[in-house]
């Protein structure tokens, strides 16, 4: 049996991009890295949570001590994590794409030379964080997402809590010589019901451990 603070505690969490099929060889993406993500899921598990880390595609290695789901759409992550209830805490750090192809072929488009190129159809995908705030009774005691903003970071990350029903925002600014994207470091801000902490810049492991430790105090009380 694992020992530290979460020691019998489940986490989800969502990490990476999604991608959305337009045909078996093509996809529309959002970019993200998932090392922030992977470094959460990692940072739960070294206090002694039980993590189940649902992924989209990444180039990174599984963190040790989790379980790890691999899905690709926004569909097949909310699904996972769906599955994967009950659980204490769950952290949405996955770069979900907003919208699918609706008109999504089973066969590869061709080009064919004198046509129009053809008109990809989007619709709106699930919106897994706020599903995990609604879920009532299955709802985890403790649901953290993120923002990344490019402007208004604090009054957007705000709104979006209160939107999305989410106890914690991790907001980010990603603007652009912030270096957040694809980088290894981070500059954030947690945001709850009470106010806001700016956190000063540090590595995305170190914001990881710092978030790990703050979600571990709350189970304390
Ligand atoms: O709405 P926006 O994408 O800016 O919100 C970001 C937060 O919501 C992140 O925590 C992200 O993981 C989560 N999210 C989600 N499902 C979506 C869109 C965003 O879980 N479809």
């Amino acid at each position: 049996l694992s020992e530290g603070p979460l020691a019998g505690r489940h986490a989800i969490v969502t990490s990476g991009p999604t991608i959305e099929q337009i045909d078996p060889v093509r996809y529309i993406a959002n970019r993200s890295s998932g090392r922030q993500g992977h470094a959460i899921a990692a940072a739960l598990a070294e206090l002694g949570a039980k993590v189940t880390l649902i992924s989209g595609p990444v180039a990174l290695a599984d963190p040790s001590g989790c379980t790890v789901v691999r899905v690709e759409s926004a569909m097949q992550m909310l699904n996972a994590a769906r599955s994967a209830l009950p659980a204490d805490i769950a952290v949405c750090a996955a770069a979900v794409a907003d919208w699918s192809v609706v008109n999504r072929s089973t066969e590869k488009r061709k080009k064919k030379v004198g046509e129009a190129p053809p008109v990809i159809e989007l619709g709106p995908n699930p919106d897994i964080l706020a599903t995990l705030s609604r879920a009532e009774a299955a709802r985890p005691r403790l649901v953290v997402g993120f923002a990344a903003e490019t402007q208004s970071l604090i009054e957007n990350a705000q709104d979006k809590r209160l939107r999305k029903g989410c106890d914690w925002i991790v907001a980010n600014d990603v603007s652009e010589g912030s270096e957040s994207f694809g980088g290894e470091s981070n500059t954030v801000h947690l945001i709850d019901s009470v106010g806001v902490e700016d956190w000063p810049r540090m590595s995305k492991a170190e914001v990881a451990r710092r978030l790990a430790r703050r979600i571990a105090a709350t189970f304390e009380t």
